[in-house]
């Protein structure tokens, strides 16, 4: 809707020259209709007009914040006060009460908008335990032109998190920093509200509830984040709260990779999943559901009933009942937690069985080495994370298919507020989260 200023006014209009940050992307052109908008050389926007009260600067003041620009400057320029960014508070009072009112009325939204400029954020410069985070303000991030500026509403903490703080295994660091992350921003999984748009941005709009990933350029334990429009990011199911969204991209997301592509999970096939309480292990029982397997879910006492709830047509308690030992044999057995091993499992599996374990250690890869070329029973792993992002949007669209028909629903164990970041990495790696963990700063 454009605003509502025009140079028809009755009384008597005070010219305004307000000067933003960053020259005004032709999404934005049509609120400002009525005031001249002129790019400036140095790559500001001035926007001039006539204004007729103090409400109608309160509203382009408003807009201007509500659509996520910086506010730089405001000047009255047809009276002789200087700029508002310079002016002391009581300055030409008495020469222009009226204009006084209204450039309070600016520097309360330039103030504000100027603090705007600045976020808070979790910051890690070295490698190590929870401790190592730190609660920042930092620069607010400016998106390019082909970025969404994104507000972050939740965060997820994953078990994966953990290991990217601490910097394990080393040849994550690869990834990560060699010696210090870096990017100082942790965290991957998000879900929150677009701010503002570059102006080459055409699939999102300031307003949309998003959620996704920023993967390998990390970013997500902050109030702000910016991402490429194709970057894994998507509309955010509208069942489902900010804090279930951010989760998406952990469990689901790297379930749905291992069931689907990686085993290439068939109606009718028995499955086991076994850590079917954790964050891989809740998606994982309700994906293989969807799939029309037959599913055993392996958790401990407390967690039976929940897993049970999930859809698992059987559930057994490990600290009474070793699964592999039970003379039931699956096609795919998924260790989410990776704390059995391929040749635990061998017997549990049918002739062609798969297991599957995200967690690499040496004698997977040379189980997966040795069964790719010999054996019926295939081991197999997978780095959900680093595959292309357009075959995780693939994903993440079909998750958010099932998502809305109410077909997988995500556990939230805890909720933490951003300053709580290393208590809620330490409570991760307890290893006993039931589902999953976020932080909210709704
Ligand atoms: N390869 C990839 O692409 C990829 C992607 C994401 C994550 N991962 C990895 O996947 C692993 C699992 O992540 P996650 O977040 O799902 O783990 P998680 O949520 O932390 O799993 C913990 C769950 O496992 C249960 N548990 C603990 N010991 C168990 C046992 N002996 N038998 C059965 N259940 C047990 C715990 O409940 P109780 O303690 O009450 O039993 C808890 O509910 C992590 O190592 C993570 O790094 C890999």
């Amino acid at each position: 809707m454009p605003n509502t200023f025009n140079h028809k006014i009755d009384t008597s209009p005070i010219i305004y020259q307000i000067r933003i940050k960053g020259h005004l992307g032709n999404q934005w052109k049509e609120w400002f209709s009525g005031l001249n908008i002129i790019p400036e050389d140095n790559g500001d926007t001035l926007l001039t007009g006539a204004l007729i009260d103090q409400a109608a600067l309160h509203g382009l003041l408003r807009k201007i914040r509500d659509l996520g620009l910086s506010l730089l400057s405001v000047n009255c320029v047809n009276t002789n006060l200087k700029d508002l960014s310079e002016q002391g508070p009581n300055e030409n009072l008495d020469s222009n009460k009226n204009c006084h009112l209204e450039n309070e009325i600016a520097r309360i939204f330039l103030t504000h908008t100027q603090k705007d400029t600045k976020m808070k954020a979790i910051i890690c410069t070295k490698y190590g335990s929870p401790d190592v985070f730190q609660l920042n303000e930092v620069e607010k991030p400016t998106p390019k032109d082909n970025e969404v500026l994104i507000r972050v509403y939740a965060a997820s903490v994953t078990a994966a998190d953990g290991m990217m703080r601490k910097g394990t295994p080393f040849i994550g660091r690869f990834f990560l920093g060699l010696m210090k992350p870096k990017n100082p921003i942790p965290g991957t999984g998000f879900a929150g509200e677009i701010q503002s748009v570059g102006k080459d941005v055409t699939l999102f709009k300031a307003g949309d509830q998003v959620f996704g990933e920023s993967s390998t350029t990390f970013g997500t334990y902050a109030e702000y984040l910016c991402l490429p429009e194709d970057g894994l990011l998507l509309t955010k199911p509208a069942n489902m709260t900010y804090a279930e969204a951010a989760c998406v991209c952990d469990g689901p997301i790297t379930s749905l990779s291992f069931l689907s592509d990686v085993a290439k999970i068939q109606r009718g096939q028995s499955v086991l999943v076994n850590a079917a309480s954790g964050s891989l292990g809740t998606a994982a029982v309700q994906i293989a559901k969807h799939y029309g397997a037959e599913v055993t879910g392996v958790c401990s006492t407390t967690n039976l009933a929940m897993v049970k709830s999930l859809g698992a047509d059987k559930v057994i308690d490990y600290t009474a009942t070793n699964f592999t030992k039970t003379g039931h044999t699956y096609d795919i057995i998924f260790d989410t937690i990776g704390k059995s091993s391929f040749s635990h499992c061998k017997g549990a599996l049918t002739q062609k069985g798969i297991y599957l374990s995200p967690v690499l250690n040496l004698p997977l890869l040379l189980r997966m080495l040795w069964t790719s070329k010999i054996g019926s029973k295939k081991a197999k792993f997978s780095a959900t994370g680093l595959r292309p992002v357009a075959e995780l949007r693939i994903l993440l669209n079909e998750l958010k298919v099932l998502i809305e028909a109410g077909k997988i629903k995500l556990v939230i164990d805890r909720c933490y507020r951003l300053e709580q970041t290393a208590e809620a990495h330490s409570y991760v790696e307890k290893g006993h989260k039931k589902g999953n963990v976020v932080i909210t700063m709704e």
